[in-house]
């Protein structure tokens, strides 16, 4: 529950970012042994993959509100992820790579519908056949087998994020040499190939799209700092900016968000860089009063991430003149806009492409949160709409979001949690969730 009108200011330490330290995690079962990971987020995701984990042997350890996250990898492991649990986290479908190069065959639930439109695993599934596994699948699950995995050439025809992880990781203990083509960059990529490097590991050309395995026999435990989590910088960079307020966001990698800051200061965003404590920068970012119209067209890293296309609909449409968005990473990530409509958007859908108009006064209303970015998004359209806002189904926003109401009640917003009754006219909750 939000009223709107508040400025935000203070300061937020960023966490790390959820979509390293899930892959790190699943990383872990590459070998036998402790491994303790910092800086990983406090959210719901984690404990959905801490599940995953101990559904396969593996003893975890978490204490989140340190950060801390650790793993004792057995000698035996399991092998299978049942449907609930895949269901729960679709990121549950990295373990694919790791098991089945840990342990020669691995069944997991097919991650199957979602939230985000057509989200297919094909190429995680070609990849691993031309390293040598043989896969089969339902409609439920998909199983891999493979004595030992090979090298192999593979040219991916989309940069994919989870394909290229599930392929790093099979392919760090493969025989021969690996070359994955069209390979993503996320900086969350960079940071699972540190970590398998540092678990002796030999990767090339990290962070290019063209990145060289050499596999080596063994690898040993080793631990890890989850790099900064970019998206959550962005929502609250986003979040100052809306509300003509000042926020200080500590913790931060900016190298990450050059594209991200660059359209925020096009929009009318004050920004100023700081060195951090940790050696992490940290980057002060105001509100400065009228905003102006910017395009943004999403695209895999270094572009602009799909993952704030959402929080950026709602900011635009405080900006004078039109902006449009364009979003080319998933085919069913709008659907936030029915919603942001109830709060008097102004938005016109055409195909891919999104017209925002500004400024408008936006007024509270009762809406449902279809996944996790939409649903911040709604808390952000919240934060200057008339009015009480309620954002049901809130809990696809704890599976990423560290404690995202307590942390924008210390910068000043009205927002607390409350239960609800589902009002009549909301619409249908989302049953699927999974990033
Ligand atoms: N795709 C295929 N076949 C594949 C793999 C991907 O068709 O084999 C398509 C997908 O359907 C999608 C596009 O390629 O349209 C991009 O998918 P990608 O594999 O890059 O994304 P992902 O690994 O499923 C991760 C993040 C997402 C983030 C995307 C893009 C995790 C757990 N999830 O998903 O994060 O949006 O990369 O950056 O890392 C979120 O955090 O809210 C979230 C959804």
């Amino acid at each position: 529950m939000i009223r709107g009108g508040a400025r935000l200011e203070g300061r937020v330490a960023v966490s790390g970012a959820k979509n390293s330290a899930l892959k790190l995690a699943a990383a872990a079962l590459l070998t036998e042994g402790r491994t303790e990971l910092r800086n990983v987020p406090a959210i719901g995701d984690m404990h959905a993959m801490g599940a995953v984990l101990g559904e396969l042997g593996v003893k975890v350890a978490a204490e989140l509100e340190r950060g801390r996250y650790v793993l004792e990898v057995p000698a035996d492991l399991g092998t299978e992820v049942p449907e609930e649990l895949g269901r729960r986290l679709r990121a549950s479908i990295v373990v694919l790579g790791p098991l089945l190069a840990r342990c020669g065959r691995v069944r997991v639930a097919m991650p199957g519908g979602c939230n985000l439109g057509h989200r297919g695993i094909d190429m995680h599934l070609s990849g691993l056949a031309r390293m040598g596994a043989e896969i089969t699948y339902g409609e439920d699950f998909v199983e891999a087998r493979a004595q030992r995995l090979r090298g192999a050439e593979i040219e991916l025809p989309f940069a994919s994020v989870g394909a290229t992880e599930n392929l790093l990781m099979a392919a760090v203990t493969a025989e021969g040499t690996t070359r994955i083509g069209n390979a993503a960059r996320e900086p969350e990529i960079a940071d699972l190939a540190a970590y398998l490097q540092a678990m002796g590991a030999h990767i090339e050309g990290v962070g290019t799209p063209e990145m060289v395995v050499h596999g080596v026999g063994s690898l040993a435990p080793a631990d890890h700092e989850v790099v900064p989590d970019r998206i959550e910088a962005g929502t609250y960079a986003v979040a100052a900016t809306l509300t003509d307020g000042a926020v200080r966001l500590e913790h931060v990698e900016p190298a990450h968000l050059t594209l991200v800051l660059d359209k925020l200061a096009a929009a009318g965003a004050d920004l100023e860089h700081h060195d951090g404590p940790g050696g992490r920068g940290a980057l002060t970012v105001r509100g400065a009063g009228r905003l102006q119209a910017v395009d943004v067209v999403t695209l895999p890293y270094p572009g602009f991430p799909t993952d704030l296309q959402a929080q950026f609909l709602v900011l635009l449409s405080q900006a004078a003149g039109a902006s449009m968005v364009t979003e080319n990473v998933f085919d069913g990530r709008f659907s936030v806009i029915e919603e942001l409509r109830r709060l008097g958007v102004e938005l016109n859908v055409e195909g891919h492409h999104v017209i925002v108009r500004g400024p408008t006064r936006l007024r509270g209303a009762t809406v449902r949160a279809p996944d996790l970015r939409a649903g911040a998004a709604l808390v952000l359209a919240g934060l200057v709409a008339d009015g009480p806002t309620v954002v049901l189904d809130p809990h696809h926003i704890d599976r990423g979001y560290a404690d995202l109401v307590g942390r924008l009640q210390r910068l000043g917003a009205d927002i607390a949690r409350e239960h609800v009754e589902d009002p009549a006219g909301a619409a249908p909750a989302t049953p699927v969730p999974g990033a």
